[in-house]
């Protein structure tokens, strides 16, 4: 069974209430639930942090077992190059992924510390963004 995770960073455990115009109005624990229903033959596994190091931490930890890493460090794509290190230091492949579509936003969104080594980056298609990572994987 391959063995995957979704880390989610700061600011997305308030999906479903926090400006839903841009995020959608379903919680992630709801939308969590339909994906783990859709692939019974995956084990997903979830962790959200609204700490930087935590997200560290929780990269090193499974980054050397895992088969792969669906990652959206939410606003510390932006500016965390620890993250973007840890993304480097590890095995397991990440794909970066964004509710949002970030380059039709502010220009400070449009960088990212992750994406150089991801091994590949989905963005703009609402929570889909994150099934479709978890595809790329199967
Ligand atoms: C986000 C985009 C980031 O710019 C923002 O800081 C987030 C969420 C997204 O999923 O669209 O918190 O990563």
């Amino acid at each position: 069974m391959k063995k995957l995770i979704i880390i989610n960073g700061p600011n997305l455990n308030l999906l479903g209430k926090r400006e839903p115009e841009i995020y959608g109005s379903l919680t992630f624990t709801e939308f969590l639930e339909t994906i783990k229903d859709k692939y019974p033959k995956v084990k997903i596994d979830y962790f959200q942090s609204n700490i930087e190091g935590e997200l560290i931490d929780k990269l090193q930890e499974v980054g050397f077992t895992y088969d792969g890493i669906v990652l959206n460090a939410a606003a510390y794509t932006h500016t965390s190059i620890g993250i973007g290190d840890a993304v480097k230091a590890i095995e397991t492949p990440v794909v970066e992924v964004h509710i949002s579509n970030t380059f039709s936003r502010e220009e400070f969104r449009h960088s990212s510390y992750i994406s150089p080594n991801a091994k590949g980056v989905i963005l703009g298609f609402g929570l889909q963004s994150y099934e479709l990572a978890i595809q790329s994987f199967l």
